[in-house]
């Protein structure tokens, strides 16, 4: 099975209704009554706005169209090009989550991960265009999907502009950082809540409580260096020389900066702490 993404052209149109159809009476069976279906059709289906920005994608498998999905930069939050109260104001990703929006599988490629792909495609375009976190309203149908990909709930509502009343579900997910690189201390990439984020149009997060994340940047200068620990030196003036114990070659020397030296003809080693009563000196 070869499954492959794209962004979807106008010319995708006439193949992607018939799908939507399929998706919504089908897909929805066991999750919403009939009247809830037919209910639900006046607040689904097309949003060509998102052909048009470039965020709505197609996925084929072997050639055939398997579903449809996108994101949105835009405020409105659900609905196709017939439903009411829709915002094409743009979404501030300082501030503002982005939208995943109108996602169908046709339903003779349900459960194959067509729509777990589209998401972790919108995902990164989202997350690549600055956005923190993203949004979505979703169907009884679609939050298993969203469950599975890591979305909270956070409010339930319904909405019966078609006539029953359909339950929806509002659900948020914060997004991983865009240009994921590995973290020294294996740590994944999430975001902290209080980690600023990054160097482009990434929210800064600035309440009293954030705690920005420090990064070290080596210089080059650094980088070329080894990251060893610089040897110790010791100095040894105004030292008091005394025996390591009986029976190990050499004498212990006491310095002035409380560290221990173990000299045993040219051979010097330093043994950090210089307390005589911790002293073990190491055997050869
Ligand atoms: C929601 C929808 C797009 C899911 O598409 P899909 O391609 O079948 O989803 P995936 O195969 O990527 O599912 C990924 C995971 O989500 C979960 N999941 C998806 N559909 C599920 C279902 N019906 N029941 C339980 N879990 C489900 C599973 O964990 C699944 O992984 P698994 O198959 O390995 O167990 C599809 O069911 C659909 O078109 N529904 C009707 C239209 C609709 O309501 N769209 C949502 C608008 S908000």
């Amino acid at each position: 099975m070869a499954m492959t993404i794209r962004p979807a052209v106008d010319g995708d149109v006439p193949r992607l209704m018939p799908l939507m159809d399929a998706a919504i009476e089908e897909l929805q069976e066991g999750f919403l009554d009939d009247a809830q279906i037919e209910s639900s059709k006046a607040i689904m289906g097309i949003d060509r706005q998102l052909i048009d920005d470039g965020t709505y994608f197609v996925v084929e498998i072997d050639g055939a169209v398997a579903g449809c999905g996108g994101w949105s930069r835009r405020a409105t939050l659900y609905g196709g090009d017939h439903s009411a109260g829709r915002n094409a104001a743009l979404l501030d990703p300082a501030t503002e989550p982005a939208r995943i929006r109108a996602m169908y599988t046709h339903p003779l490629y349900a459960r194959r991960g067509v729509g777990r792909l589209i998401i972790e495609t919108c995902e990164a375009a989202a997350a690549a265009e600055g956005f923190a976190t993203i949004e979505l309203m979703a169907t009884r149908s679609g939050r298993p999907l969203y469950e599975a990909v890591g979305f909270q709930a956070m409010e339930e509502l319904e909405d019966d502009s078609g006539g029953a009343p359909v339950p929806l579900t509002r659900m948020l997910k914060e997004l991983p950082l865009p240009n994921p690189r590995p973290s020294r201390r294996g740590e994944s990439n999430r975001r902290s809540g209080a980690a600023s984020v990054g160097p482009d149009r990434r929210p800064q997060r600035s309440s009293a409580t954030d705690t920005p994340r420090r990064h070290h940047r080596r210089s080059s200068a650094e980088a070329r260096r080894p990251r060893t620990r610089p040897k110790a030196r010791t100095p040894e003036v105004d030292v008091a020389e005394f025996p390591v114990e009986p029976g190990v070659p050499g004498v212990c020397v006491a310095t002035p900066s409380r560290r221990s030296v173990r000299r045993d003809g040219d051979r010097s080693m330093s043994f950090g702490c210089g307390r005589r009563r911790h002293y073990r000196p190491r055997l050869r």
